[in-house]
């Protein structure tokens, strides 16, 4: 390891050959004694099993996907079938996954498997890579996977288990040092059973080499693993450039009206983008003013605390019964676009693509 002023952890060429092929091998002999087996996704080198599940993986845990997975193979059995859905199904599927943008690409990319390639998925990494939302890593991942190729996965898990056996200290947040560590992760890369290491270094990232408290006692690269040795296994990776998170607060209308529900769809950019949710306001005195004039009567929910990837958001819900014996609506359900708005059912609006925390809360039936 490279040491720089003040024992600052610096940058590392990629590992010799002899080392890489120590390290592989040792992947390849754990993941098979020790690694994930019997996982849904496992087992198959379909493609659009694969794919499917490196998705749902992208920013979400096993343990959820092992809901989601089942149920969305069920409904959409083929890449054909995904194709052909209407958006809003997938998105209702989709609901509580979070990060819906990923729903959005998965629905384009089925199109385009569709009606590009014949609907079959490509076969190698580099064509993989041309997808909507498949990036380097989730390419190289079906790539090894479903068709053997010697590709590179490096995502963030993967990220900690190869600067930590490395000790590369390069800076993450730079392009350059990025660009490194891709170099390395392909050095190490083994000449056979591409698909047993892949899934082994997903396997220690997720399992062993945590983000805190490493279990290093259980890690079959301990012995070779440079952060181990200095100590300092939680110093990696190295990434100045932290996430600016920021704060906003809304208030949300929960109109009921004769049994029915108003719901909004929100518009196809930014957050939620697409879904169905409750009509947002700016403050809850915004929303308070609305209503002062309003027949019926109104309580406020507690409020919902949602963290989004840049920021975190505070909806303060307001739960409101028009009479049932008024027909006049109130004015802004006038000024309401026909095309993104309209009164559900409660079991209707359950069925649609919603955010997952308005979700919860409509769960919770009408106070
Ligand atoms: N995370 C990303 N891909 C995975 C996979 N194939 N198995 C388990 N966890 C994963």
């Amino acid at each position: 390891m490279t040491r720089g002023q003040g024992g600052r952890i610096g940058p590392l060429p990629p590992p010799a050959a002899a080392t890489a092929g120590r390290l592989a091998a040792q992947v390849v002999r754990w993941q098979r004694r020790h690694g994930r087996h019997g996982l849904p996704w496992q087992g198959t080198r379909d493609p659009y099993r694969v794919w499917l599940s490196e998705v749902m993986l992208q920013q979400t845990q096993v343990s959820t996907v092992l809901d989601y997975y089942p149920r969305f193979l069920g409904r959409f059995p083929s890449v054909q079938v995904l194709a052909a859905a209407p958006l809003d199904d997938v998105l209702a599927l989709w609901s509580g996954l979070g990060y819906y943008s990923r729903a959005r690409h998965l629905h384009r990319c089925a199109q385009q498997v569709v009606a590009v390639h014949a609907g079959c998925f490509p076969t190698s990494s580099a064509a993989l890579a041309t997808l909507p939302g498949v990036g380097r890593s989730t390419a190289a991942a079906i790539a090894a996977f479903c068709f053997g190729e010697r590709a590179a996965i490096l995502d963030g898990n993967v990220k900690r288990v190869l600067t930590r056996v490395l000790g590369f200290g390069g800076d993450l947040a730079l392009a350059a040092e990025e660009k490194r560590l891709w170099a390395a992760a392909e050095a190490l890369l083994p000449a056979r059973a591409v698909d047993v290491y892949t899934q082994g270094l997903m396997d220690l990232g997720a399992t062993v080499c945590l983000a805190r408290n490493p279990a290093c006692a259980l890690c079959p690269l301990a012995g070779d693993c440079v952060a181990r040795r200095t100590g300092t296994p939680e110093r990696y990776p190295v990434k100045t450039r932290k996430l600016q998170r920021g704060r906003r607060e809304h208030a949300l209308l929960w109109l009921q009206h004769r049994g029915r529900w108003w719901l909004v769809q929100r518009p196809p950019r930014g957050v939620w983008a697409g879904l169905w949710t409750l009509p947002e306001f700016e403050s809850k005195d915004a929303l308070a003013g609305v209503a002062a004039g309003w027949a019926g009567q109104g309580r406020w929910l507690p409020a919902i605390e949602h963290a989004l990837t840049h920021f975190d958001w505070t909806l303060h819900p307001l739960a409101w019964h028009w009479p049932a014996r008024l027909k006049t609506l109130p004015d802004l359900l006038d000024q309401a676009d026909p095309a993104s708005s309209r009164w559900v059912t409660p079991q209707e609006a359950l069925a649609l693509g919603l955010p997952a925390p308005v979700r919860r809360l409509l769960e919770t039936a009408p106070p």
